[in-house]
């Protein structure tokens, strides 16, 4: 098996003294025998904030404020310099460090450069006498910068030299002025030496060089998802990628100074508004991260001349998204460097923070900057809000809105502070974007920071929006790096039960880090009544609605992980529940069924007509919303999950119960008696190229499950609580005639499937329908609906998506090998694997793991891995694909791990693909937590408790 070949780094540039060599301590020795001469006390503590940094600025910190004329600073810098030239003399390749050379050596072989970036002006004779020039492909040293560490200007220019971006480097150091210089340079920083000496300002720590392997670096990369070059055309698909959020609003990744074409976006969970064709649709907020900047009447933008040196990179790991460039404003001898960051606080999830840093690298600037909570806002086109107040002072700003239809009312307020330099701040009150206009002037070796800090609330979080709004938010500033700190241990903690550790293979355990983040940021921790949409909060597209995309492909990973917010996302089917009886009721079925497209009040939102495609003057009806079923046995499946993992009875008993029996009348009641047998006729399956299918078997069999476990359930809950359980039979009309009913169609429903080679038949009929030739389309670059049109995928034998795979997923202990073998045989050569469902990838692998197709597996694998972090269908820009994500968690959890829940124990059954050493996970198994820790070695399954042996 071909391991996955992407790399996110292409170079390592290491710090020289403290790093490779131990000429840290040669100049310790020099720096002490300088102050001993001048009778200055001097410590190897004190010298713990000399390392890394200049000649100079080490004896301003050996002075300890002792004033010199710059005639005995240069002497005394002279002798100290003479000092350490004697000791590095004799310097030999005797003096690497332990761990050196075979580090240089794997980094070369694996086809990274090597640069050397040193703030010693000796460094070129160092690196001499150290003989290792062969080594390295560039040495930049302290005669070639003006600014040192913690200034980022080494490591830049070493990337320049290595003609590699800054964002594909990796930085090892020893010193913490030298991790901040590679944190400001947008790479990654690696550590050497003790983790206090580096305050978690790295990336990695280590305590040595000899602890220290590419494969650490490399992997310490992958909590970082990186765009290391800026290009226009993938604007928006950066945008989702790097989506922000902390489960109660998303925020995608648009540039604080906007850029033309982009497609800002922040998307609070439950502001729904009304909208044409999609019924209902969530709103986009006012731009939080709004903030202009203008240089000497020049206004910067991404379009702007003169930018260089640009990274973008979203921490996984504390969900701060931050962005480095050079600019260089036109016809000016002016350069400068900004930096930007920000993050919604997973703490506190209605508190913002956006900082933004300007250095005067060259010139002078008169800087201009204004900052604002943005209200000019719109959902593609759609106005939404209108302002109803909005206050600014030269500290504080606020806005009100409300939606147009739902009237439902939010409030944004924000606080702006400088630091590093004077400025002066006032008031911009531009009508729907209050704010504060900042000015300055910045001489050369000057800097201005902007920290502004940003709250909101909304009429569904209590009645007075905006009075919480503006007390948070001074609360929040006032409490200054609070917010920062508060974030990162929530991340912290988030993590500690939920990221899976991929060994040897860099690409897919950024993957799941991504995935993992991006599914935490779309689940509200406290609210019951919102769901995760299908492309969560990241987007546009399918408007907010949630499908069952979260029900059979997200949930899983918040049910093993985080059940209190599976508990949530539960409790939204509940409280939408009257949405689904209504459902039923419309279409003249009792019971309750849920939507195909969900929203607020669990009513279909299924848009029944849409615009073609290829043709926007015409209208294509769309029979989800009608037809497509499945979604009503899937929520009860659901339920099941989350009960076997949790046990939660109390929700069983009060919600989850009345739900399954409620939705099983619902089936009962629309499955069609025909003779000796019953059918479902005029579905869609999940797949969704046919429409207007009979029994198709998916539908069938989860019907079947889901009325056979009502009745299960309706016998526990008469044992757990008699009189609730009357109380139910009452409320629906059931009795023992209604319950036989159920037995009777559970056995006589239609499955089709050949009885001989165990082969299911997707529906009625599909064998008859005409086979696709594959090899006609093998370099398409669309779906084959839209290469055969909608009538035409009708009539072929091709899928897009699993459809009877994911039926074998899903009840996977139930099926024999034979019945996997066939299965996967007929319908993985019948499926549009590329431009279908972004639901499909995922699945596949997770089958080809189960029958132990590892090859097959890891390829699918990889297709879903790459939905978003490379775009490979071409639509990230209207929003990461959530149900992809969760469906990469499962093919990893369900698939590779081999993971099994049965009466309160679990079993692995581990088949790794080949290039994964090891795969470490947690999860919550009735409460407690479980680690799953397994490697590639054949070691025997793992099994909790005391039960024997793997189920497979
Ligand atoms: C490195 C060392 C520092 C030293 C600096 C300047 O960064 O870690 O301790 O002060 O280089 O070295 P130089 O040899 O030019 O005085
Ligand atoms: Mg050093």
């Amino acid at each position: 098996m071909q391991g996955s070949t992407k790399r996110f780094l292409d170079a390592i540039i290491f710090d020289l003294d403290g790093v490779l060599t131990d000429t840290a301590e040669y100049h310790f020795q020099a720096w002490k025998r300088l102050a001993d001469e001048e009778g200055i006390p001097f410590t190897r503590e004190d010298n713990e904030h000399l390392r890394g940094v200049s000649r100079r600025e080490s004896l301003l910190l050996l002075l300890k404020g002792r004033t010199l004329t710059e005639d005995q600073m240069v002497e005394w810098m002279d002798r100290k310099n003479g000092y350490y030239r004697e000791m590095i003399h004799n310097v030999s390749s005797a003096d690497l460090l332990p761990g050196a050379i075979p580090l240089l050596n794997e980094i070369r072989s694996a086809g990274l450069k090597i640069a050397i970036a040193s703030a010693s002006r000796n460094a070129q004779d160092v690196m001499n006498g150290l003989g290792i020039m062969d080594y390295v492909d560039a040495l930049i040293d302290g005669n070639q910068i003006a600014r040192a560490k913690p200034a980022p200007d080494l490591f830049v220019e070493a990337a320049h030299a290595l003609d590699i971006p800054p964002g594909r480097c990796a930085v090892v150091e020893d010193a913490l002025a030298g991790i901040e210089a590679a944190n400001a340079a947008g790479m990654l920083a690696i550590a050497l030496g003790p983790e206090e000496r580096f305050g978690g300002a790295a990336n990695l720590v280590v305590p040595d060089l000899s602890s220290l392997h590419l494969s650490n670096i490399t992997h310490a990369a992958t909590w970082r998802v990186v765009e290391d070059h800026f290009d226009p055309e993938r604007q928006r698909t950066y945008e989702s990628m790097l989506t922000q959020g902390n489960g109660y609003l998303g925020t995608r990744a648009t540039f604080e100074e906007r850029n033309p074409g982009d497609q800002q976006a922040t998307m609070v969970h439950g502001l729904w508004d009304d909208a044409p064709i999609v019924f209902t649709e969530l709103v986009n907020s006012p731009d939080w991260t709004d903030l202009a900047i203008t240089v000497n009447g020049q206004r910067f933008s991404m379009q702007a001349a003169g930018i260089s040196d640009y990274v973008r990179a979203l921490d996984l790991r504390t969900g701060v998204l931050f962005r480095r460039l050079r600019w260089q404003p036109k016809e000016s001898d002016i350069v400068l460097d900004l930096y930007f960051s920000r993050l919604p606080s997973l703490a506190d999830p209605h508190a913002m923070a956006v900082n933004v840093r300007v250095d005067c690298v060259r010139g002078s600037a008169d800087l201009n900057i204004t900052t604002s909570l943005n209200a000019h806002i719109d959902n593609t086109g759609l106005l939404h809000l209108h302002v109803i107040e909005q206050v600014s002072d030269a500290e504080i700003a606020f806005v009100l809105v409300e939606t147009r239809t739902s009237q439902k009312r939010l409030a944004m307020a924000m606080h702006t502070t400088t630091s590093d330099h004077e400025t002066v701040i006032s008031e911009n009150d531009c009508p729907g974007c209050p704010g504060q206009r900042i000015r300055a002037h910045l001489n050369q070796g000057e800097a201005l920071t902007v920290d502004k800090i940003v709250t909101v609330y909304t009429s569904r979080d209590t009645d007075q929006p905006l009075q919480a709004a503006r007390s948070s938010v001074r609360q929040v500033a006032a409490e200054g790096s609070t917010i920062l700190l508060a974030n990162t241990s929530a991340w912290e903690e988030f993590w500690r039960d939920a990221d899976v550790i991929i060994e040897g293979d860099d690409e897919s355990q950024l993957a799941i880090r991504h995935a993992v983040y991006q599914l935490r940021i779309a689940a509200s921790s406290t609210d019951e009544y919102v769901s995760i949409a299908a492309k969560t909060l990241s987007g546009f597209g399918y408007r907010g609605h949630a499908f069952w995309d979260t029900d059979i492909f997200i949930l899983p990973f918040f049910i093993f992980t985080q059940p209190r917010i599976a508990r949530n996302m539960l409790m939204y089917r509940w409280h939408t529940f009257e949405g689904a009886r209504r459902n039923a009721q419309q279409q003249g079925f009792r019971g309750a069924r849920f939507a195909w497209e969900s929203a607020e009040t669990g009513d279909e939102v299924t848009p029944p007509w849409v615009a073609d495609p290829k043709d926007p003057h015409k209208l294509i009806r769309i029979w989800p919303g009608d037809i497509e079923l499945h979604i009503t046995a899937d929520v009860a499946y659901a339920i099941w999950q989350y009960w076997q993992v949790t046990s939660d009875d109390e929700f069983m008993r009060d919600y989850g119960v009345p739900m399954i029996l409620e939705t099983a009348v619902y089936w009962a009641d629309r499955a069609e008696p025909e003779g000796d047998h019953y059918s479902i006729r005029d579905v869609i399956g999940p797949d969704e190229y046919h429409d207007h299918v009979d029994n198709n078997v998916y539908t069938n069999w989860l019907v079947r499950w889901h009325l056979l476990k009502a009745l299960e359930l309706r016998d526990w809950l008469y044992q757990q609580d008699s009189e609730k359980a009357k109380a139910l039979d009452k409320q629906l009309g059931l009795d023992e005639e209604a319950f036989a009913q159920w037995v009777d169609i559970a056995d006589r429903l239609v499955i089709l499937q050949d009885p001989q080679i165990a082969l299911f038949e997707q529906f009625e009929g599909f064998f008859k329908r005409k086979e696709v030739n594959w090899p006609d389309y093998e370099n398409r670059t669309k779906s084959m609906q839209l290469i055969l049109g909608i009538e035409g995928a009708n009539e072929h034998q091709v899928l897009k998506q699993p459809d009877v795979i994911i039926l074998l997923c899903l009840f996977r202990d139930q099926f024999d090998p034979q019945t996997w073998q066939s299965n996967w045989d007929y319908y993985i050569l019948r499926t549009d694997h590329s431009y279908g469902s972004s639901l499909g990838p995922a699945i596949h692998a997770w089958a080809a793991a189960e029958m132990g197709l590892l090859d097959a597996a890891y390829e699918h694998f990889l297709r879903a891995a790459r939905t978003d972090l490379m775009d490979i269908r071409g639509n990230t820009a209207e929003g990461v694909h959530g149900a992809s994500m969760g469906g990469l968690w499962q093919a990893v959890v369900f698939g590779f791990a081999g993971l099994r829940v049965k009466d309160g124990t679990y079993s692995t059954s581990p088949r790794l693909p080949a290039p994964w050493k090891r795969l470490t996970f947690h999860f919550y198994l009735r409460g407690e937590r479980q680690t799953v820790d397994l490697h590639q070695e054949p070691v025997p399954s793992t099994t909790s408790n005391n039960t024997a042996g793997s189920t497979r």
